[in-house]
């Protein structure tokens, strides 16, 4: 039949009412208890920071205050010291308190003083709360009158930095280093060797930077794209410049953790010492990113003694208590073939090569803890079973963390759902970001305590961390736009207590927060002001009711055909159409106010706007933010949906309705938010059509990416059913999909029913490729399946 296209554009005119009347402190994390006293103290000069005591490990912080006043405030007339006279204008008192070993510290701001209290580090947080205290008006430099007591929920708060898929300056890591003083975090993982760089100079193994730091060319675009920039790329921090980090971090209290990987994600110093891989190489450091299977031999001595030399060398750098040993995504197709591993397994009795990683980490475990320090590992760690002193980093979700608390260990929460800031943030991303969507409102919301244990086991989980992979961020730019303001929203899941925090109550802060982002001249994501499109069905399951939402942002205006409205929702709806494939387009712009303006003059004798006013505000407005979605309709569209498994946390889309919405996965790239991904398990689609039609042929968007774990189902089952006698049923089991391919990894399978069927609604099993093969990344796991729209013709 021929396909009828429509198409529509709509347009709406929203105009937004800016209200600002809440009381509350502009605080980030929020502190613990915060009473709002009458008035403010005046800052005037000079200004007195007396202590009680000296500073055993730094100086609290005043330096960088004193700083922070003269850059900002132009406050420069200081007198420190200890005295107790109350003789200056304006005096600070600093009471440290030297039995506390917590982070705690309290702010009591009076008319005439502030009084300061707490742990050194603890007087260090003071100074960042009091910063964001001080406002200027009209050259009045104030702080409202206020007391706080405060302390962090968790005792890990940390911010991680891949510098080797990208390669970041001492000048750089320093700026990163500043942004996780200013939101209280305390440590900062350093992830420094990797497949496609070893970043960390090591006096013995000189090749490790000479050559491993560098590599000879680094892919462009996408993963898979096959292009590459032919440049040679690299760098690496020599001994001297860690050291200088670790101090400027240590004058911040924040703990630098190095990360030296093992036994996987190797590839660079196989490229330097090709004796340490099982083949002896040649090794080249890699230009692609991925999961290789080039790893360390767990067979030969030589590996360990190369090892345990680069830590004697960390162990000196690095006061921290912990030395992270990656742990992660480490193939075995070496291991299974090398002589030397397969001799080792033999020797001590290691049932396969899940327990040959285990060895090899324990290993190492043993050595590091003989250096008195304790190791970080990445779930996989848990594999085989756990070296008995190590603290597991959960990243493939919350499971690993659990497992490991539930045995006594200790656990940092990353799970790539909630806390990967390499992940979009904006459905309408238009850089390139890796995995998944993990919008503002998603990490605020994170809960680092996992609800499946107890409050004993709960006590293993000391805080939370974001994950920084730079496979596509290569510039500070871009680095600062990933994340911020989510590594903000971050801050108060960490140091917050959940009775004290809201989403709700961080919105209204966060305007504020915009400004600081200003002020400080940071680059960040404006994604929060998205123009948010949610897809639901209609009431009666006939049709797909669509809103808009936007958040206020000062002088900005939707345009659309909708007329002026005072709210910040517009709702639509589309009724399914009878006949199949119409598509239907709609746009909504985001304007200024400017352009707003014009639009009004150039549209007041006109309930519609002009093409002149709508090009206009194309042209200008895109930039701000737009939505241009295209709907295709079939027959299941806006119908009921019902699965037999919800999705994995990590792809959770919009929920099953994803899988009915019109909104097919197929133009541009594929958006992760549209996609519905299953770890391991088959899935029962049941769609309920809510009348009798007729049915012939059934198409299941999916992805196809072996490379990120993702497979084609291998079983389809389509089972019509008619409402006459649900029992009765037409089954069509299996049938043969034939796999349409739309691109490089976005295929269709297309079933065709051996003849029309009436039927009042469809059930789809839908078969998990299962366990992945030897040789592919992600090998004897089980596999993803990732669903995007049911058409059903
Ligand atoms: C990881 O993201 N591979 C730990
Ligand atoms: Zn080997």
């Amino acid at each position: 039949s021929q396909l009828s296209l429509m198409k529509y554009t709509f347009s709406v005119i929203l105009f937004f009412i800016l209200c600002n009347a809440n009381a509350q402190l502009n605080l980030v994390p929020m502190p613990n208890d915060v009473i709002i006293g009458k008035g403010n103290l005046i800052l005037k000069e000079p200004i007195g920071i007396i202590t009680n005591d000296a500073f055993e490990y730094g100086d609290g912080g005043i330096a960088l205050f004193k700083n922070f006043l003269t850059a900002n405030y132009k406050i420069s007339n200081f007198k420190t010291g200890y005295t107790n006279r109350y003789v200056l204008p304006t005096e600070i008192f600093i009471e440290i308190d030297k039995a506390n070993t917590t982070e705690a510290y309290s702010i009591d701001v009076q008319k005439s003083n502030i009084k300061i209290k707490g742990s050194e580090k603890g007087i260090f947080y003071a100074f960042e709360t009091l910063k964001q205290l001080i406002t200027k008006n009209k050259n009045i430099v104030s702080i409202p009158v206020c007391n706080i007591k405060d302390e962090p929920r968790f005792a890990y708060r940390g911010m991680h930095l891949d510098v080797c898929r990208h390669f970041f300056s001492v000048d750089y890591i320093k700026k990163y280093i500043d942004y996780l003083a200013t939101y209280k975090y305390n440590t900062f993982h350093w992830h420094l060797t990797e497949d496609q760089g070893w970043r960390i100079e090591i006096k013995k193994y000189p090749l490790l930077t000479s050559i491993g730091a560098y590599r000879d060319r680094t892919l462009i675009g996408k993963y898979g794209s096959g292009k590459y920039d032919n440049k040679k790329y690299g760098g690496y921090y020599t001994q001297v410049q860690i050291k200088e980090i670790v101090k400027y971090a240590a004058s911040k209290y924040i703990t630098v953790i190095p990360e030296i990987e093992m036994p996987g994600h190797s590839t660079a110093a196989l490229a330097s010492y090709p004796y340490l891989g099982c083949t002896k190489g040649p090794y080249k450091t890699i230009d692609t990113w991925g999961v290789l299977e080039d790893v360390y031999c767990a067979g030969n001595d030589s590996t360990f003694t190369f090892l345990q030399n680069v830590i004697d060398e960390v162990v000196q750098l690095f006061p921290a208590k912990y030395i992270h040993i990656g742990g992660d995504e480490c193939p075995k197709e070496r291991w299974k073939k090398c002589a030397s591993c397969q001799t080792r397994m033999k020797d001590n009795n290691l049932k396969d090569e899940h327990a040959l990683q285990s060895y090899f980490i324990q290993r190492m475990e043993k050595y590091i803890n003989s250096k008195g320090k304790k190791i970080i590992g990445w779930d996989e760690i848990l594999e085989g079973g756990l070296a008995p002193n190590a603290t597991v980093m959960s990243w493939r979700g919350e499971q690993g963390g659990i497992d490991a608390a539930k045995e006594g260990h200790d656990v940092i929460m990353t799970p790539g759902s909630h806390c990967y800031l390499d992940h979009s943030q904006s459905k309408n991303e238009d850089s390139l970001t890796i995995g998944s969507y993990l919008p503002l409102q998603k990490i605020y919301n994170y809960e680092p305590i996992p609800a499946a244990l107890n409050a004993a086991q709960s006590k293993h989980v000391l805080g939370a961390q974001g994950n920084v992979w730079t496979e596509y961020i290569s510039n500070m730019a871009k680095l600062e736009y990933m994340i911020f303001p989510r590594m903000i929203a971050l801050s108060e899941a960490l140091w917050t207590k959940p009775e004290n925090k809201s989403w709700k109550n961080f919105e209204d802060r966060l305007p504020t927060i915009f400004e600081s982002l200003n002020k400080q001249k940071i680059n960040y994501s404006k994604a929060y002001y998205d123009l948010d499109m949610k897809v639901l069905p209609s009431k009666e399951n006939d049709g797909l009711a669509i809103e808009i939402r936007k958040k206020i942002l000062p002088n900005t205006y939707m345009i659309g055909d909708f007329g002026v409205s005072p709210d910040s929702i517009v709702k639509m709806f589309y009724k399914t159409p009878e006949k199949n494939e119409a598509v239907q387009n709609f746009e909504v712009h985001l304007v200024n106010q400017k352009d707003f303006n014009d639009h009004i003059s150039k549209t007041k004798t006109s309930t519609k706007p002009t093409k002149d006013a709508n090009n206009k505000i194309d042209k200008d407005l895109r930039k701000l933010s737009s939505i241009v979605q295209q709907f295709q309709f079939n027959k299941a569209t806006g119908k009921k949906i019902t699965l037999s498994v919800m999705p994995n946390n990590s792809y959770p889309g919009d929920g099953p309705f994803t899988l009915v919405n019109g909104i097919q996965n197929t133009m541009g790239t594929a958006r992760a938010s549209e996609f519905l991904g299953f770890l391991g398990k088959d899935v029962e689609v049941t769609i309920d059509f809510g009348k009798e039609v007729e049915i012939s042929t059934i198409k299941i968007h999916t992805l196809n990416r072996n490379s990120s774990w993702i497979y084609l189902p291998t079983e389809i089952e389509v089972t019509p059913i008619p409402y006459i006698d649900p029992n009765i049923i037409t089954r069509h089991a299996p049938l043969v999909a034939t796999n349409k391919k739309v691109s490089d990894d976005k295929n269709i399978q297309i079933i065709n029913l051996p003849e029309p069927t009436k039927c009042n609604s469809v059930r789809i099993y839908i078969k998990n490729f299962g366990k992945i093969p030897a040789g592919n990344p992600g090998e004897g796991t089980g596999a993803w399946l990732f669903l995007d729209e049911i058409e059903v013709e």
